[in-house]
């Protein structure tokens, strides 16, 4: 009770310092080397997305065609969740999480569903929502995988595409931003678990994974 107490007494960047504090009590905000998309340029470009969803989709949910977002836990919690609420149509939500087998630096492109949809998408228009695209691999799998249970539509929203090299063609028909090839956290994007919960997205320092 005290501590609620205290909380409300602080202002909105303190009350965030000290939520976002690690397991060696430091503010995870010290772990970056700079912010790449602040919160509101987040906020502002899931709401354009949103929008966009809306105009697509209006037509075919007017003549009574349904819409599955499915989001890819565990990075896309938070793009997801601001995203459905942007979308001006009824909506379904579900999710999938999944892990790519690789060296543990890079992707392999074997994919293991850890778990699946709890609906059918058969004849239902698909959007599936990811935090990243970096390879590229997991999405290209997710979809062939999406594609085969005969959806009447499959498009992907993805917040962030890393400029990585020979990564895999992809057309993401919703993408927030294109980001350097560099080590990005926050807004659902994790390193080593961490970091998921900054409201922005930023550049982790190098020092920090290396
Ligand atoms: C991340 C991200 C994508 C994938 C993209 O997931 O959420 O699913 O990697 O990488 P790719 O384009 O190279 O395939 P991760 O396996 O880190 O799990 P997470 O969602 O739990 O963070």
């Amino acid at each position: 009770m005290f501590v609620i107490r205290a909380l409300k007494n602080l202002p909105c960047e303190m009350v965030n310092l000290v939520f976002t504090m690690n397991a060696k009590g430091t503010a995870v905000h010290n772990d970056i080397s700079r912010q790449l998309y602040s919160q509101d340029q987040i906020a502002e470009r899931v709401a354009e997305l949103g929008a966009a969803i809306t105009a697509d989709y209006a037509s075919l949910v007017a003549r009574g065609d349904q819409i599955v977002m499915v989001g890819v836990l565990r990075g896309a919690a938070m793009f997801m969740s601001d995203l459905a609420r942007a979308v001006q149509l009824p909506v379904e939500m579900d999710y999938m999480c999944v892990s790519s087998y690789g060296d543990g630096a890079t992707s392999s492109g074997t994919v293991r569903i850890q778990k699946d949809l709890g609906c059918q998408i058969e004849g239902r228009h698909v959007i599936i929502v990811e935090d990243v695209v970096d390879t590229g691999l997991t999405l290209n799998y997710l979809r062939k995988n999406l594609l085969s249970r005969e959806p009447a539509s499959i498009q992907i929203a993805a917040l962030v595409r890393k400029q990585h090299e020979g990564q895999a063609p992809l057309e993401v028909r919703y993408l927030g931003f294109e980001a350097p090839d560099e080590f990005i956290v926050g807004y659902g994007l994790d390193y080593a678990e961490r970091y998921r919960n900054l409201p922005y997205i930023g550049i982790l320092k190098p020092e920090i994974y290396t």
